[in-house]
């Protein structure tokens, strides 16, 4: 079956049905070190990551140029440098190099024939089927899928959101910065009761007390007209939106963005706030835990940001265009 992100649903919303959490299954997987049918990339249910969390993954985001009939892969390359991180983390031992993943999820992408934007998931797990907890002697593997993909939230220009009574995995539990299957444990908890009490996303403090990020997103305020972001050492993902987004303020808005703790009182008294990342790409904050941000509607920076954040992903932007790798040969002009 063929699909097209344009009818793709939105993957969460306020008020969400049991459908718009379905999502249509590949056509292939990336498994065992080549492209095989989808329904061939199977484990066994005793895979040690499958019981204890150990996997690693990424989510890289294929945006659809119709004018150029391309496909580009948003910063790859990124994408796959933080995905070793995290396995080195794991002490998770993968045969392949950036380059090499880059490759396969070009291949992936190409055997899928997107004509559309696309989620791209690469997971590294542990493939021993044995009991016992534990990261040395196992043996790892890299399997890659990718889907159709609209948005993330539905209200990308004025969400809702709360501040979650969970707190943020430690450094010293489960490292934040790498993206390790176990930690979604705890966005999971954070995601549901925010959607379940009829918000659109949570933002979620750490240990100190201060804002870490949301659910699956970075965060972002201005204050007093200063843009703000909490530092990576405050149990954050290493967002590779957020690194994007530090670079456009700076050379297309002429923001300087500072790194600092954020306290959640601050919060409630900025002039805007955000979500980024791969998923939500950049989503306005417009109220959180009932208390309007700004004036309650989308914000000027946002706005801007929005606008050239979508410019660079798609590959509108000459400056950025090396960020975006073409799934297809080009096009002879
Ligand atoms: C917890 C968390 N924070 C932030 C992000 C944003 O990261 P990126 O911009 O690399 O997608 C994600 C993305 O999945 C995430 O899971």
């Amino acid at each position: 079956m063929r699909y097209d992100s344009r009818s793709a649903p939105a993957l969460s919303h306020r008020g969400a049905s049991e459908e718009d959490f379905i999502v249509t299954l590949p056509n292939f997987a990336f498994f065992k070190g080549g492209i095989v049918p989808y329904g061939e990339a199977k484990v066994g249910v005793l895979t040690h990551t499958l019981n204890y969390g150990t996997g690693v993954f990424g989510g890289l985001r294929g945006y659809w140029n119709d004018e150029e009939k391309q496909l580009f892969i948003f910063r790859p390359y990124d994408h796959y440098q933080r995905f070793l991180e995290s396995a080195k983390l794991m002490l998770m031992k993968l045969p392949h190099s950036a380059a090499d993943l880059v490759k396969f999820t070009l291949d992936l992408c190409r055997a899928e024939n997107f004509r559309a934007d696309c989620y791209i998931r690469p997971l590294g797990y542990f493939a021993d089927e044995i009991i016992g907890v534990r990261l040395h002697d196992l043996n790892a593997e890299v399997t890659i899928m990718a889907i159709p993909f609209g948005r993330y939230v539905e209200n990308e220009e004025g969400s809702h959101v709360t501040v979650s009574s969970w707190r943020r995995v430690d450094d010293n539990m489960i490292p934040a910065r790498g993206k390790i299957a176990g930690a979604y444990v705890n966005s999971a908890f954070i995601k549901t009761d925010a959607l379940r009490s009829g918000f659109d996303e949570a933002i979620v403090l750490n240990q100190d007390g201060h804002i870490a990020e949301g659910s699956a997103e970075n965060f972002f305020i201005v204050r007093k007209g200063v843009v703000c972001t909490p530092p990576i050492t405050d149990n954050i993902l290493e967002g590779i939106t957020r690194r994007t987004v530090i670079m456009l303020m700076k050379a297309e808005l002429g923001i300087e963005v500072v790194e600092r703790p954020i306290d959640r009182t601050e919060v409630y008294l900025a002039e805007e706030a955000f979500f980024c990342g791969t998923g939500v790409q950049v989503a306005a904050i417009t109220q959180v835990d009932h208390r309007p941000i700004g004036n309650g509607s989308l914000g000027p920076i946002a706005k801007e940001l929005r606008r050239v954040y979508f410019d660079a992903v798609r590959g509108r932007a000459p400056k950025y265009r090396d960020l975006c790798i073409p799934v297809y040969p080009a096009k002879s002009s």
